[in-house]
């Protein structure tokens, strides 16, 4: 997400489209309050990290049977939603391997040179994580086959006649991938990672053992059918669970109550305008454009963003996924549409006619 400055933010209008006190819920923006959570709410290991059965148990399987050959693991690719574990995952995988992991990311490595530097620098058995891989250039990709391949990686010295190749070699280690977006990995990339792991959406129950196990963590109590509460409301999202948590912890700390309850939840979520289902202001914003202003759409990616006012990048991973997932909304070729589900949603009867009436004379 652009860094916008404060002054910049205020005059934008973009700003002045969201709800007077409190920022809508977007994973993405809580990167920052992550970072100043206690260290121990990470998972470290996979008896800490909940849910994913499969994935946990494939990967545990590789693990095993590579730590039994002395070797790293296959290159593994994790794709999915913000907020669902990708980077916890890759640092579990670093614990169980015993290894050490460097985390970088697809749009801080810009030239060739910055790959030898992480390559170069890594021991045997070693992790390297790159998160927002889609985002890598060709050049830099090129440089990432041989060293996947064959640990190896051929580097330009000198300018112009007398510049030559040399070949420098690495040591055998794994490269973690993660992504939001799957369809934007060249195909090349993809073929060279041996595990591919397609992680999903939580279920209310996993949210509710994460619930509560933060609740432990931070020595703060929840109520059974408070912890369920938040986790309904929490859009299948770990990160987003965990937030919610600690802002209804700071609602029961104000008002005196010794421990979340569900009136707590209920007072919380208000406030925060999240609604049963999770949605909240953007999301409402979205399905309201998008059946109000264009009939249910088709609508261009770029027209909602300019509409909603939010970046296109932020309604694809978050807001798009997870209206999608809740069957609330479609990509089709010529463009997002709601569905009867978002219709009734919103109260509104849905066109009888089968798609809207020119829609495209109406993105201007
Ligand atoms: N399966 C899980 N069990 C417990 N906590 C989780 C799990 N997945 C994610 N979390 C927590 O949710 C937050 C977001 O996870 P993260 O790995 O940063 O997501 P991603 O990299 O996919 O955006 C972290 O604070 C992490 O501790
Ligand atoms: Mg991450």
């Amino acid at each position: 997400m652009k860094k916008v400055s404060p002054a910049a933010a205020s005059k934008s209008k973009k700003i002045d489209l969201l709800p007077p006190i409190i920022s809508p819920l977007s994973p993405k923006r809580l990167d920052n309050e992550e970072e100043i959570l206690p260290a121990n709410l990470r998972p470290k290991k996979f008896n800490e990290f909940i849910g994913q059965k499969s994935i946990v148990e494939k990967l545990q399987i590789f693990i095993r049977a590579a730590r039994e050959r002395h070797e790293p693991i296959d290159h593994s690719l994790l794709l999915g939603p913000p907020g669902l574990g990708k980077t916890t995952l890759a640092n579990v995988i670093a614990a169980e391997m015993g290894v050490q992991i460097k985390i970088t990311s697809g749009p801080v490595i810009t030239r060739a040179g910055d790959v030898a530097a992480l390559l170069t620098g890594l021991k045997f058995g070693d992790i390297l994580f790159i998160d927002e891989i889609h985002r890598l250039s060709k050049a830099v990709e090129e440089v990432l086959y041989p060293a996947m391949e064959d640990y190896h990686f051929d580097v330009l010295v000198g300018k112009g006649p007398t510049a030559r190749s040399i070949r420098l070699k690495v040591q055998p280690f794994t490269l973690i991938g993660a992504t939001t977006r799957e369809g934007d990995i060249s195909a090349p990339l993809r073929g060279r990672f041996g595990v591919i792991s397609r992680i999903d959406y939580y279920s209310v129950d996993e949210l509710g053992e994460l619930i509560k196990s933060v609740s432990t963590r931070l020595d703060f109590p929840v109520n059974e059918d408070a912890a369920i509460e938040i986790a309904k409301r929490a859009r299948g999202t770990p990160r987003v669970a965990i937030r919610l948590f600690k802002r209804m912890r700071d609602v029961a700390q104000v008002e005196k109550s010794p421990a979340i309850s569900l009136e707590v939840v209920q007072k919380g979520m208000d406030m925060l305008k999240i609604d049963r289902l999770g949605l909240d202001y953007i999301d409402r914003k979205i399905l309201e454009i998008l059946i109000h202003r264009f009939d249910g759409g088709p609508v261009s990616l770029d027209t909602l963003a300019v509409s909603v006012g939010e970046e296109a990048d932020t309604i694809y991973d978050v807001y798009e996924a997870f209206l999608i997932q809740i069957g609330f909304l479609a990509r089709t070729n010529r463009g997002r549409i709601a569905t009867k589900y978002a219709f009734d949603f919103l109260g509104v009867k849905p066109p009888s006619k089968n798609g809207p009436v020119q829609s495209s004379l109406m993105e201007i």
